[in-house]
């Protein structure tokens, strides 16, 4: 098992190849396929939903695809994902009524559970849920879109949740999403991320190997 995870983000990807488009970036060496499902609601921009889920798994995609629901109805999506081979369910904290609740029913149907955070949301929501998660998302740019700049402040909030984590004793992955390349994913990993959720920098380029190499090159012997 890698210390550091690379999970691609298809909202970058060719949508009208889809399929073929999830085995390349697999290929090339991403673990995780990360896929972001948008209601245009909570987020101006309108994704894909759980039956492209299951599309991905009817054409062979074996590898955990983390779901990070940016949606209103989120209980009722779950079984839905879940039926469609989800492995991780990502929830925004302040989307749901109750968090205790709707992590345990992510739990409930064996998938990993975690809570994404905005760069403007307080870390308040992790409190009394650390021992509910098995990861938690730190948004560096604006939920909504592929594409956007880094926004530089998140390396506090990614050092500050880093130690809340190591603090609580629980086994907590960190990711982080948005605005991550070659050029700054070592600073991210110093700052105490372990998953790095990538869109453009990889689906934007022609060979994803190379990208991936070399993040993973720049992730090599980081002292934390
Ligand atoms: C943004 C999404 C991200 C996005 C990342 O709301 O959650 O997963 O696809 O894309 P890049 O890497 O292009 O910022
Ligand atoms: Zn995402």
């Amino acid at each position: 098992m890698n210390r550091y995870l690379i999970s691609a983000s298809i909202l970058s990807a060719n949508f009208a190849l889809l399929g073929e488009d999830v085995d390349r970036v697999i290929n090339a060496g991403s673990d995780m396929i990360h896929f972001d499902c948008m209601d245009g609601q909570y987020v101006p921009n309108l994704t894909f939903g759980p039956i492209i889920c299951k599309s991905l798994r009817n054409y062979g995609i074996k590898h955990p695809i983390e779901i990070h629901l940016m949606t209103r109805s989120i209980n009722k999506l779950i079984p839905k994902f879940v039926e469609s081979g989800a492995t991780h369910i990502t929830i925004h904290p302040e989307l749901v009524k109750n968090l205790d609740y709707t992590l345990k029913l992510i739990k409930s149907y064996g998938c990993k559970r975690g809570v994404a955070l905005n760069p403007a949301t307080s870390l308040h929501y992790l409190d009394y849920v650390l021992d509910e998660l098995d990861h938690i998302l730190i948004m560096s740019v604006n939920p909504g879109f592929a594409g956007q700049s880094f926004i530089k402040k998140t390396l506090l909030k990614i050092k500050q949740i880093k130690k809340i984590i190591v603090d609580s004793g629980f086994s907590i992955n960190l990711e982080v999403d948005g605005g991550i390349n070659i050029n700054n994913v070592k600073n991210i990993a110093k700052s105490g991320a372990n998953i790095f959720i990538i869109g453009s920098a990889i689906f934007k380029q022609s060979d994803y190997h190379f990208v991936i190499s070399s993040i993973r090159q720049n992730l090599f012997n980081i002292d934390e």
